[in-house]
């Protein structure tokens, strides 16, 4: 046995020592590998310097990938989205060019793909250039900040059903952003306010910015619900901030787990693919 786990903090994610991933992982690493992700949420493997191929091959030991259609050059319909700030000719896009202020909603607390009928397992964020300061990505645990609150809270919360709409959390950067046409491409979902893992039972809120309102209820008094049950689950105690270096792959659990991109020195480049493992099947 040569994988091994550590700790990063108090309640979740952990360091993956021992596999290379550039190569083909054993059948025994990988299953430490997969236990470890649903023990830890999200799992952070340093010095994998990946190619798409390298990195798509590993994503898909943990199932089928989504295909995304991404907003950056280069892109039709991929398994690998680029979020990246450097244009075809390798110059700096400035921050105000559609295609960056779209991405940084990236940057507000949210869980990958929760807008869609089945949302996304996990995502696997491969760092391929990384600014010489700041753009770290944060991690926040809806784990142990389920557990942290009193029994009879979560008896309540365990009832309830919010409505997750990607029109919405677009609108909060700019009511622009998103056409007619891109909105009716992605309606509106419903996903339980609580969810629990399959593997292990351990129950967490589901919230992030693409949680729109909560069904059944006035739409200010869910959105005020959602919007506390947000910062609850981002305490200082409950986050992980990750600082890159180049060659970090990172992946996290989106069923548990919300993250959000920092803001970085426009003028440098930061260049990360992802991977995106697909849901298993509807959350209600
Ligand atoms: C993502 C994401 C944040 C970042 O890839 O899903 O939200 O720090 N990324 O790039
Ligand atoms: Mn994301």
């Amino acid at each position: 046995m040569t994988v091994k786990i550590t700790p990063l903090a108090r309640y979740f994610a952990a360091e993956v020592k021992g596999v290379n991933l550039t190569e083909p992982v054993a059948e025994y690493d990988f299953a430490e590998v997969a236990d470890a992700f649903e023990t830890h949420s999200i799992l952070v493997f340093r010095n994998q310097p990946l190619d798409d191929e390298q990195q798509v091959a590993f994503s898909r030991r943990f199932g089928p990938l989504e295909i995304t259609v991404n907003s950056n050059p280069g892109g039709a319909g991929t398994e690998v989205t680029v979020l990246s700030n450097l244009d075809r000719d390798g110059s700096v896009i400035p921050p105000e060019d559609r295609r960056m202020v779209f991405n940084t909603g990236n940057q507000m607390w949210h869980t990958d793909s929760s807008f869609k009928p089945v949302p996304a397992t996990a995502s696997l964020l491969s760092a391929r250039r990384v600014p010489p300061q700041g753009g770290e990505t944060e991690f926040a645990t809806m784990r142990a900040a389920y557990d942290a609150l009193e029994a009879d809270r979560r008896a309540e919360l365990d009832e309830l059903v919010c409505v997750h709409d990607f029109a919405y959390s677009r609108g909060l950067i700019d009511p622009n952003l998103l056409r007619a046409r891109d909105k009716s491409e992605v309606p509106p979902v419903r996903h339980p306010l609580v969810r629990s893992n399959p593997a292990n039972g351990r129950r967490n809120l589901f919230t992030g910015a693409h949680a729109s309102y909560v069904d059944g209820m006035p739409l200010a008094e869910g959105r005020r619900l959602i919007g506390e049950l947000t910062a609850h689950a981002t305490r200082p105690e409950f986050v992980y901030r990750h600082e890159w270096l180049e060659g970090d792959l990172v992946m996290w659990d989106n069923r548990c787990a919300l993250h959000r991109g920092r803001p970085w020195d426009a003028g440098h480049a930061r260049v990360m693919h992802r991977t995106t493992i697909a849901g298993v099947g509807p959350t209600l």
